[in-house]
């Protein structure tokens, strides 16, 4: 076992209160000491994704009035942030095999990666590809895996015509690029001014907004065949249920009641649903080959340091250039 100074203050950045980006802060903190079957990883970076700002914004947190304290708030109940990182191991504890301090590393999923250091177990663990650079390694699983989650529950492949609606996010890049890597072509649906981005990868760019299906249709004659929902808007609902015929085969990530009892996919919400942890794992080891050989790209939106991680949530909810927003410690 390698020892981290644990006298060395850290820096983690947590929110304050459940509310707009405002209540994040940096704290300091003890380096943390890897457990058994641990490692401890120095964050290089760390991946922005939209349920970080969510967590915090009391979206998903009803608050019983025992609980809060004079603000208001869950004082013992605010969460951590930060679900992907990528890094360098500086310890390892007991019972860890295949990997070593000095190990380049990606970590998903991770907790609490908005910070200095990460301990993570063993499972979640990636080794990082040589060719990737940081901000992609730490912002690569989650969009991907979610990726690649959606595409199957959308059984799309070879052969498809499929539309993705939200198609210049974290998630949508990631999902056209793995979508046309598998034979399919896609309609892809994002502002104008991104649209020279998505025919770079290969997609047919519509703009979202009234007359939308029209337009699908016009770019694609033969019709859709499977529709995966990266943005949850009414707009993009009511599409997919009138131009794919299946309703098996259009997927949501940010489905509600109301996709629910259309009959579609809902991933990550309501009951019966397929959290998708097994296949999003198993995912793991060739998005990073992918990205690894430039096959997959990781397109970095910006990258902002960990301290300006309240910036950085901001630009997410203004809405951001294409791709993944990212904190660099
Ligand atoms: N269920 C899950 O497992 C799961 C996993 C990951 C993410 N999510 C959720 O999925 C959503 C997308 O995540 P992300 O990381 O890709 O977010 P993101 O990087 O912030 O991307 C969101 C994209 O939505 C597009 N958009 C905005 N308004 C739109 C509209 N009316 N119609 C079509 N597109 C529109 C924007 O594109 P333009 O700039 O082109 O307008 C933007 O690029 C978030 O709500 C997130 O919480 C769910």
């Amino acid at each position: 076992m390698t020892e981290t100074a644990a006298e060395t203050p850290a820096r983690i950045v947590r929110p304050t209160a459940y509310g707009a980006p405002g209540v994040l802060a940096v704290f300091e903190v003890p380096v943390p000491q890897p457990a058994a079957g641990e490692v401890v990883v120095r964050v290089r970076a760390a991946g922005v994704n939209p349920i970080d700002w969510k967590l915090y914004s009391g979206a998903f947190h009803d608050v019983e009035e025992e609980h809060q304290d004079s603000a208001g708030v869950a004082a013992d109940e605010l969460p951590s942030l930060g679900l992907e990182c990528a890094g360098v191991i500086t310890a390892a504890g007991p019972e860890v095999t295949g990997f070593a301090p000095g190990d380049e590393v990606i970590v998903f999923p991770a907790t609490a990666a908005y910070a200095d250091y990460v301990t993570a177990p063993l499972g979640s663990l990636i080794r990082k590809p040589a060719g990737l650079g940081w901000a992609e390694a730490g912002a690569l699983m989650l969009a991907g895996t979610t990726a690649t989650h959606v595409l199957h529950a959308a059984g799309a492949g070879e052969g498809d015509t499929v539309l993705v609606h939200g198609a210049s996010g974290g998630v949508g890049l990631m999902t056209v690029q793995l979508a046309i890597a598998r034979g399919a072509t896609v309609i892809a649906t994002a502002a104008e001014r991104n649209h020279g981005r998505l025919r770079g990868f290969g997609a047919t760019p519509v703009t979202y907004g009234p007359g939308l299906p029209d337009r699908v249709r016009a770019a694609a004659p033969g019709g859709i065949t499977a529709a995966v929902d990266l943005v949850g808007t009414g707009e993009a609902f009511e599409t997919s249920l009138e131009l794919v015929a299946d309703r098996q085969r259009i997927a949501t990530i940010s489905g509600d009641d109301r996709h629910l009892a259309a009959g579609i996919k809902v991933l990550g919400y309501g009951p019966g649903q397929d959290a998708g942890t097994e296949l999003r794992n198993a995912a793991r080891a060739e998005l990073a080959e992918l990205a690894g050989t430039g096959a997959l790209q990781v397109v970095i939106s910006a990258v902002h340091p960990l301290a300006e991680a309240a910036k950085a949530h901001q630009s997410g909810l203004d809405g951001h250039a294409p791709g993944k927003l990212v904190l660099e410690p």
